[in-house]
């Protein structure tokens, strides 16, 4: 599958993902497959660990070049970080962090993942969107949206927390159940309904989901939700969560690396992970 051997040696850099739980992460597979690829003598490894700050220590300690980061640690590595970005600060956590000359670089990616895998199959600018869900994946979807001048609706279960959400990000407010009543050309799940003990279920049912043009889970696991599945049936434009988890991680590529990410090699690698899960 990988085009070039890398030897590992003294050279060779080293980067990693953090989280608990992390075992299984797919991000390894896609930045490895990325690195032998383009031949960088680089090595990323998953460390398993909600111990944030000593994490951020051993990188400078260490030299490791860069972390992903997911849960818990996205929204208390800002805290340890020199330079959070924009993203960082307005999405209120980093995924993404950079180590230059023993100073913290943070970015968020989460974004770019959904904003350019909706990109591939539309223009964005001046359409509509229902997003469901107001937690910290939401808060990055509607970061990207915004930027690219869509209009957005939040539904969500506890109504409270979307109003409080579209304040913050100038949107408008609702329960999950208007979701079924809302005409809009995007609707984004960003809920776990569809995973894990909620998988086979859907948070809009088929009758709703004609209300909408394209329809993105950024559930991954199953790759095709209940949701998508009524979303093809009618016909419209399906994105699932692996699109947006490639893009993501294409992007964290090129901030710690400066180079165009190698996106068949990465979808590739992504898939075949997939397809040889044995969990
Ligand atoms: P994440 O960081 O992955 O976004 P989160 O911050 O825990 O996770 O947010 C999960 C979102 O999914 C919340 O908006 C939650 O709704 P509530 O605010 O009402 O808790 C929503 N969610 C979780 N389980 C759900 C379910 N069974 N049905 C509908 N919405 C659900």
């Amino acid at each position: 599958m990988n085009e070039q051997t890398v030897t590992i040696d003294a050279a060779t850099c080293l980067y990693g993902i953090i989280g608990r739980p992390v075992r299984h992460s797919l991000s390894p597979v896609m930045h490895n497959a990325a690195f032998c690829r383009l031949g960088i003598n680089g090595v990323y490894l998953a460390f398993d660990t909600d111990d944030t700050a000593r994490a951020c220590m051993s990188m400078r300690c260490l030299g490791i070049k860069g972390y992903s980061v997911t849960i818990p640690n996205k929204e208390r590595i800002i805290s340890e970080l020199d330079e959070p970005d924009e993203t960082v600060l307005r999405i209120g956590a980093c995924n993404t962090v950079k180590n230059s000359a023993g100073r913290l670089f943070g970015t968020n990616t989460d974004w770019i993942g959904a904003v350019k895998a909706i990109e591939k199959k539309m223009d964005i600018a001046g359409k509509t969107a229902v997003i469901l869900g107001a937690g910290g994946s939401a808060r990055a979807v509607i970061y990207g949206l915004k930027k690219s001048g869509v209009d957005v609706t939040i539904c969500n279960r506890t109504v409270e927390k979307a109003e409080k959400l579209a304040k913050e990000f100038n949107c408008k407010a609702a329960g999950i159940g208007h979701a079924e009543k809302i005409r809009a050309d995007i609707l984004i799940n960003t809920t776990p309904v569809g995973m894990g003990s909620l998988s086979g279920t859907s948070p809009v049912s088929g009758q709703g989901v004609m209300n909408y043009g394209l329809v993105m889970d950024i559930v991954y696991s199953p790759p095709v939700t209940r949701l998508l599945q009524y979303a093809m049936n009618a016909g419209r434009a399906a994105i699932n969560g692996l699109e947006m988890l490639l893009v993501q991680a294409m992007a964290q590529f090129e901030y710690w690396t400066g180079r165009p990410a190698p996106e068949e090699t990465m979808k590739k690698a992504l898939e075949y992970a997939i397809s040889h899960e044995t969990h």
